[in-house]
């Protein structure tokens, strides 16, 4: 599948109204002092197949959000409809028994590949565990799987006794991503998984990853600061801002033509490689607001170039503009916002 499609098969996951607030409390009497909407009213869909990008300033909410879908957080309010297996089933409606049945289906790869494997254990345990504790295999039958899983994602088979200490940071997240796939999951939720390594690792792990989406047919949400990086393995991308959806699009047209000002922000963000090699960057202006103090109206209207009063006043809500294309913005048709290459 090319980059730049939009799966038309059915949807995976769909995500309605969701909501995860957390309560600020203070002093001895954890008296609440306020609330941090992290994930407020949030609601996409994923295709079979698709890999979505969603990506945000640091603190907007895209942790919460797929902690979330697996239920790892839960939420305040919404539901998750997840399609698979000829069953559909709201996962926030899940008791915790029927929960662990379908945590096998999503899997989750972790920003920090030195924390998130466990330093006592070895490769081979580490990839197998899954499978043990689903009970989809054991003995001989375990160890043969895990081979294979481990030469798939291009580490060495004769390092399965090797302990995580024993890795570079890019062959540990190889280690969380055979891991992650042992159970063959329909869906992944990427969490940052590339942001911890070097710039010459990066790559390969992105390369890994979009090879593996395809040979797996494996929808993602991919998580990340970083535009740049979506721009190779997503088709679609969802952008957030304090805890909102602000924009979804397929991702040439997010890159080229972008709807709300916020993602324009984004783009002047991506590191341009300038004509002698070096590399400029562009920090988004003002400071980004108080999670816990929102502003009234378009929250992003004390940052935005083109606010009007309008702005300081009403809370847009999330509008097809066109085919696809959804920005929550007052003036998404009337602005022509610049993308990549169209200086
Ligand atoms: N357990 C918690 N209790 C209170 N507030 C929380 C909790 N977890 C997250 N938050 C707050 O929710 C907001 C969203 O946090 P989240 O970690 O989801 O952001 P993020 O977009 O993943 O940021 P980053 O890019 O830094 O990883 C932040 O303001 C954060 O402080
Ligand atoms: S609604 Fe107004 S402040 Fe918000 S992004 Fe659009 S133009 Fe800017
Ligand atoms: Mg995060």
């Amino acid at each position: 599948m090319s980059n730049d499609e939009t799966t038309e098969s059915s949807p995976l996951l769909q995500v309605e109204g969701l909501k995860k607030y957390f309560s600020i409390t203070k002093g001895f009497f954890s008296r609440v002092k306020g609330t941090v909407k992290a994930v407020d009213d949030v609601n996409f869909t994923i295709f079979k197949g698709e890999n979505v990008g969603l990506v945000g300033e640091s603190g907007c909410g895209k942790t919460t959000l797929g902690r979330c879908l697996l239920r790892l957080l839960d939420p305040t309010d919404g539901h998750i409809n997840f399609n698979f297996d000829h069953k559909a089933v709201d996962l926030l409606a899940l008791n915790k028994k029927e929960l662990r049945a379908y945590r096998r289906y999503i899997q989750m790869i972790f920003q920090d590949p030195y924390s998130s494997l466990n330093p006592r254990m070895p490769m081979v345990d580490i990839v197998g565990e899954p499978l043990k504790v689903n009970g989809i295999a054991k003995g001989d039958e375990l160890e043969e799987r895990v081979r294979d899983l481990v030469d798939t994602v291009g580490l060495d088979v004769r390092h399965l006794r090797r302990y995580p200490h024993a890795f570079s940071g890019g062959q540990r997240q190889r280690i969380g991503l055979a891991r992650a796939l042992s159970v063959n999951p329909p869906f992944i939720i990427a969490d940052e998984p590339t942001s911890a390594l070097d710039v010459s690792v990066q790559a390969t792990i992105l390369n890994l990853l979009q090879d593996l989406q395809e040979q797996f047919n494996l929808s993602m949400l991919f998580i990340t600061h970083d535009l740049s990086v979506i721009h190779h393995i997503c088709q679609r991308v969802m952008v957030m801002y304090l805890g909102n959806v602000v924009e979804v699009a397929r991702t040439k047209d997010l890159f080229t033509q972008p709807l709300h000002p916020y993602t324009e922000t984004l783009l002047k963000a991506v590191p341009k490689i300038g004509y002698r090699g070096e590399i400029t960057r562009f920090a988004p202006p003002g400071e980004p607001p108080d999670p816990a103090n929102a502003p009234a109206g378009c929250y992003f209207h004390p940052r935005c170039p083109y606010a009007q009063d309008i702005c300081k006043e009403q809370h847009p809500a999330l509008e097809e503009w066109a085919e696809g294309r959804y920005a929550r913005c007052h003036f998404a048709k009337e602005l022509s916002l610049k993308g990549v290459g169209s200086e």
